[in-house]
């Protein structure tokens, strides 16, 4: 006979079984074992150190696959719901499963192959924080991957070449300049149709040229399926370089700023938030393509820095044909402070700026 309580109704690993004396979730009952999963069968409690490392005789605390101590059995108080990525397991988690199963999944724990096109400043950004949650990040631009610094791929991407960032990847990200996007147009024909392309580009005619359509009132992300023949979602076009880099929090803090993120394909779309909260921001379902004329340049909710609250009032309050000149009477002003055309200022002289000019 065990000197400990064998009979358990709850299964030891489910994280409703905890120390008697502990508060319980709804439903659960108290349990005096945990199951020890490299021993495959149930322990007493007092095998575990801590939160439920398991320190049973030849079983060291061990990392899991992504991260997650592979004991860990943890409990929480009743009626709080823990941030997104403990709810979804390791991070990145949560993107990858709604890759796989849409809304319906519940436990899938796994990295997605990102594909990133650019290294600039916003992608430079992307390529760290995707790496560090543990996706399998590849990234290239247009020099060769010999040119990307170490600094980009401190978090684990790989340097390289723009047909490898494209091949075998569940998302793309395009992160290069809207008069660019002709030139690698061509590479899309061979991506597999259910591959997320997500584009991150605004236009900026000072830079990207003159481009009629969109002069003309075709809303970018449009012109930019066309472009490419296929359907992408939409996200961080609309946060500055600098809050980028500088003010992801994790999910649940307070102030943290929203992102939206815009799609025809319900599950494009949940996946494109899904990665942006993997990036340390909130992300905003702003709708279809056809509406995200509302989160392009001259919009209040423009690299404003706004929070998840405050997003649906600036997506609303959006008047399309002020943000053309709005944007240019920016892009002048910026000008005027950093003195050249790709120089990008600090974000609170950006944020600022944008708003006065565009809420
Ligand atoms: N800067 C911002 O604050 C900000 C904010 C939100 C969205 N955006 C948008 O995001 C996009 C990228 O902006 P950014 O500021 O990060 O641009 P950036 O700093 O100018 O960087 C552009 C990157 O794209 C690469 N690239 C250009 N053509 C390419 C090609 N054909 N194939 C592969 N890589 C190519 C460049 O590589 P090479 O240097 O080797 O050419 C460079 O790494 C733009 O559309 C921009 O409007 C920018």
């Amino acid at each position: 006979m065990p000197p400990w309580p064998t009979s358990h109704r709850t299964g030891l690993s489910t994280p409703s079984c905890v120390p008697d004396g502990r508060r319980l979730r709804a439903g659960a009952e108290a349990c005096r074992t945990r199951r020890c999963r490299r021993f495959r069968g149930f322990l007493p409690l007092w095998t575990f150190r801590g939160r439920g490392a398991c320190h049973h005789p030849g079983t060291g605390r061990r990392r899991g696959r992504l991260g997650r101590t592979a004991h860990s059995v943890k409990s929480r108080p009743v009626g709080r719901r823990p941030p997104i990525a403990r709810r979804w397991g390791a991070p990145g988690a949560f993107a990858a499963a709604c890759l796989r199963h849409g809304t319906s999944i519940k436990t899938r724990r796994s990295s997605m192959k990102i594909g990133i096109l650019g290294v600039g400043h916003i992608g430079k950004t992307l390529t760290q924080r995707l790496g560090a949650t543990g996706h399998d990040v590849k990234v290239a631009n247009s020099r060769g991957p010999e040119t990307i610094g170490a600094d980009v791929l401190a978090s684990g991407g790989r340097a390289v070449t723009v047909a490898e960032a494209v091949a075998d990847v569940d998302v793309l990200i395009l992160s290069i300049p809207l008069n660019r996007l002709p030139e690698i147009a061509p590479l899309l024909a061979d991506v597999p149709a259910d591959t997320v392309v997500v584009d991150t580009s605004n236009y900026y005619p000072l830079r990207d040229s003159r481009i009629e359509a969109i002069d003309a009132g075709q809303v970018e992300s449009l012109w930019v399926t066309e472009l490419l023949g296929r359907p992408i979602a939409k996200a961080w076009n609309a946060i500055g370089s600098h809050s980028f880099a500088a003010k992801a929090k994790p999910a649940g803090s307070a102030d943290r700023i929203a992102i939206p993120v815009a799609a025809d394909s319900g599950r494009d779309r949940r996946l494109a938030m899904a990665l942006v909260e993997d990036t340390g921001f909130d992300a905003f379902d702003a709708g279809t393509l056809a509406d995200s004329w509302r989160q392009q340049p001259g919009a209040p909710s423009y690299c404003t820095d706004l929070t998840r609250e405050e997003m649906p009032g600036a997506l609303a309050a959006a008047e399309a044909e002020r943000l053309p000149k709005r944007r240019d009477v920016a892009v002048a002003a910026i000008q005027e402070r950093v003195g050249d055309g790709s120089t990008n200022p600090d974000a609170e002289y950006l944020v600022r700026l944008n708003r006065a000019l565009f809420m």
